[in-house]
């Protein structure tokens, strides 16, 4: 029988593609180089063409290291990682190895101390804040270890929040009823609609990371980067989770990096790299 999560996922991105109309393209934008990004048009969700299709994301001799007091700690020590379009992959390492330091590079979150990380073939590592903030906004989906719900919005309003801060205030309401009924099938999908109007400190942990999960796909992200996205669940929901998040990669072709410190749950990804000594390991 198919699950109803998985169900609700197809639904909900199909009736998206169609209410979603690509908007005319200026002059100015079609006189634009090739492989050059401006703020309009990773706004409007366009990222130009590039030469390897395939590589969604590279990152290249990434080094990262924290400073406490006077003692460097290295963290990553030059990670080489390419993701696939359409890719599964999981990353897998002990805890404190760096495993969210890397997702939060990769996602622009935080900046390495040397090396570059490439999205559709556009270095994005060295973005102003605008422009990555729009990445993030636009074809990002996160999910965070500790989830990051905003505490004085509901369930419902958490799982907006990327759409309203992307879209702006005024599109927002313009869109507002086609965008809460994509959140609440949303919630729906992950088994949250009779919490939609709770408050995050009214939640469980589990249901605070389902909730966490439909607002990372409320704005079609191209790229999901999951951090430990079943680390909270018990094993039967992290299952419907792992198959939620194994159809929406495998039937809407959504790139997947997760982080794990669970081999069987990273077994389900495509391909699984670890971090040993702030470096990639493939096996
Ligand atoms: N802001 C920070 N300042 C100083 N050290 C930090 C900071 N953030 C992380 N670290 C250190 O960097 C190392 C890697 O942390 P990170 O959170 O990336 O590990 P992790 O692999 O995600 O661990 P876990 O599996 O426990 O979540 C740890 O030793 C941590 O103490
Ligand atoms: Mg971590």
């Amino acid at each position: 029988m198919s699950n109803p999560l998985s169900i609700a996922a197809s639904q909900f991105l199909r009736e998206r593609e169609e209410s979603e109309r690509p908007p005319r393209r200026t002059d100015q934008e079609r006189n634009r180089p090739a492989g050059s990004t401006s703020r309009a048009s990773l706004r409007r969700g366009e990222l130009p063409s590039v030469a390897n299709p395939k590589a969604l994301m590279t990152a290249r001799g990434l080094k990262k290291s924290y400073r406490k007091g006077p003692i460097q700690i290295p963290v990553l020590r030059g990670i080489d990682l390419d993701i696939r379009s359409g890719e599964f992959l999981a990353i897998v390492g002990q805890s404190g190895c760096g495993k969210s330091t890397l997702l939060h590079v990769l996602g622009t979150l935080d900046a390495p101390d040397s090396g570059e990380v490439h999205f559709e073939g556009n270095r994005i590592d060295n973005l102003p804040a605008a422009g990555r903030d729009i990445l993030r906004n636009r074809h990002f989906g996160m999910i965070f270890q500790f989830y990051h719900l905003l505490p004085e919005l509901t369930t419902l309003e958490n799982v907006l929040a990327p759409w309203m801060i992307a879209e702006g205030v005024w599109t927002f309401l313009r869109h507002r009823r086609l965008r809460r009924r994509q959140a609440s099938e949303l919630l729906e999908m992950v088994g949250l609609t009779h919490r939609a109007k709770h408050k995050p400190r009214e939640l469980s942990g589990g249901e605070m990371q389902r909730a966490a999960i439909a607002r990372s796909l409320i704005a079609g992200p191209k790229l999901l980067l999951a951090d430990e996205p079943t680390g909270n669940l018990d094993k039967e929901t992290g299952r419907q989770i792992m198959d939620l998040l194994g159809r929406l990669n495998r039937e809407r072709g959504l790139t997947i990096i997760m982080v794990t410190h669970d081999d069987s749950i990273a077994a389900l990804a495509d391909r699984t790299v670890r971090l040993v000594d702030g470096r990639v390991k493939e096996y």
